[in-house]
C-alpha cells in the first residue's frame, strides 16, 4: 500500500514545533507499506483540501492519514476539508475510532473526523496528539488490507460467510 501523511497544524507548519503524529503513522503504518506523500500545513481548509488532492491524485495514493485540526479549536477545519474533496463517505471508520476510543478517554467524543473516498484513494482523519495517532491507528489498522481490496477492485469476497452470520 501506498500512504499519504497530511499534519495539519498552525504551529508545525511555521517550524514552532515538531511533528511527532506524521512519522509516527508511517512508522506504525511500516509493516503494511510506504509512506509516499509527507506535508505538513496550516489549518487552512483549501490547502489542506489541496495537500489530499496532491496526496490522492498526483501521488496515487492508496490511504491518506491526516493527524490534526479535527476538534473544536475555532481553527480546526480538517473535516471541512476533507468532504470538500471526497466523493463519497466512509462514516464507519472514523465512528468506529470514537466509539472505541470513548472506552478510553471521554474526550475521544470531541473529534468531529470524517473520512471518504477520492478515487481509488480512501482518505482517514485522525487527531492530532501522538497517544490519539496510536490509539486511532490500533483500533482501524486490522481492517485496512481488506479496505485496500475492495477499493482497488481486487476482493472476490468478504470471506464467503454471507448469511451464515460470519463476517
Ligand atoms: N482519541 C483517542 N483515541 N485518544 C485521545 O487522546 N483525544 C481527543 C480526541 N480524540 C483523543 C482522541 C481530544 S482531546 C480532542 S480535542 C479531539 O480528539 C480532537 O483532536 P484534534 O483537534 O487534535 O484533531
Amino acid at each position: 500500500m501506498k500512504f499519504g501523511v497530511i499534519c495539519v497544524s498552525d504551529r508545525c507548519s511555521k517550524g514552532l514545533c515538531e511533528d511527532k503524529s506524521g512519522p509516527l503513522i508511517s512508522e506504525i503504518l511500516a509493516r503494511l507499506g510506504e509512506t509516499v506523500f509527507y506535508e505538513t500545513v496550516p489549518d487552512e481548509k483549501v490547502l489542506i483540501s489541496l495537500s489530499l488532492i496532491k496526496a490522492a491524485d498526483k501521488m496515487d495514493c492508496d490511504v491518506i492519514f491526516t493527524t490534526g485540526g479535527t476538534g473544536l479549536a475555532p481553527r480546526d477545519v480538517t473535516p471541512e476539508a476533507t468532504k470538500a474533496v471526497i466523493e463519497k463517505e466512509v462514516p464507519g471508520i472514523s465512528e468506529a475510532i470514537r466509539q472505541k476510543s470513548l472506552e478510553i478517554t471521554p474526550k475521544a467524543m470531541l473529534s468531529r473526523a470524517t473520512g471518504g473516498i477520492r478515487g481509488k484513494t480512501l482518505i482517514i482523519n485522525l487527531p492530532g496528539s501522538p497517544k490519539a495517532v496510536r490509539e486511532s491507528l490500533e483500533i482501524i489498522l486490522p481492517v485496512l488490507p481488506h479496505a485496500f481490496e475492495t477499493l482497488s477492485g481486487e476482493a472476490v469476497s468478504c470471506g464467503g460467510n454471507y448469511g451464515k452470520g460470519g463476517d
